[in-house]
């Protein structure tokens, strides 16, 4: 085992194409980290080697796209499913659909609902933030295809629009749950990391 992961508490696991994800992790750690907590925040497409049974707390956030979650999430979830249920361990997702009142818990949003009932593994934390919408980012095809969901679920349409329907306070109220969830240990000595990106 890698002596780094040994040394940290809580692994944040990141799948995120356009940012607001890994925008949400980055939140996360930073409340867990106020706490004391060492965090190790990673991509998915950088957690093959990672060994989620050293930490207190495995965290796995994904967003969705055209109604999937990345598959290496699925695989991630399944490959650790014993070891994550056997611990502390929470999920959630990022989608646009969860900007409606309707849609925007663990039990009443679809996506959640459906990852649930794809992956072994049972997180004892779910969660569920709506994400962000930022049609000049999109290439043609995929802003046509998003206004066209938009037109038809009420959402904006003006190609320029840029949106982010997170609500920051929902995320630190995740974030301090989180906290409660890793258990003490006798390795406990904060250490704070600073950066953007996973250590
Ligand atoms: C190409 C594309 C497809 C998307 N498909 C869905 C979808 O099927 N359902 C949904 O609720 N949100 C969908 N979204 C919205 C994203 O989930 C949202 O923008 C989220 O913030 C993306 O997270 P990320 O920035 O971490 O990649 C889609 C966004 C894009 C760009």
């Amino acid at each position: 085992m890698n002596p780094n992961e040994a040394r940290k508490q809580v692994l944040l696991v990141c799948s995120s194409t356009d940012g607001q994800t890994l925008k949400i992790c980055e939140r996360l750690r930073r409340v867990l980290q106020r706490a004391g907590h060492s965090v190790r925040l990673t991509m998915i497409e950088d957690a093959g080697a990672v060994d989620p049974g050293a930490y207190r707390l495995v965290v796995v956030g994904a967003r969705i796209r055209y109604g999937r979650t990345d598959a290496r999430v699925i695989e991630f979830a399944n490959r650790h499913a014993a070891v994550l249920d056997a611990m502390p361990s929470a999920y959630f997702s990022v989608n646009i659909v969860a900007r409606k009142p309707a849609k925007d818990r663990a039990g009443t949003n679809p996506y959640v609902r459906d990852f649930l009932r794809r992956v072994a593994w049972q997180p004892k934390q779910v969660d569920v933030f709506a994400g962000r919408l930022d049609y000049p980012r999109y290439g043609t095809l995929d802003r046509l295809i998003i206004r066209g969901i938009m037109w038809l679920t009420g959402g904006p349409t003006q190609p320029d629009a840029v949106v982010e329907f997170t609500d920051w306070q929902r995320v630190e109220a995740f974030g301090r749950a989180l906290c409660e969830a890793v258990p003490a240990g006798d390795t406990a000595t904060p250490v704070v990391e600073g950066g953007a990106r996973a250590a």
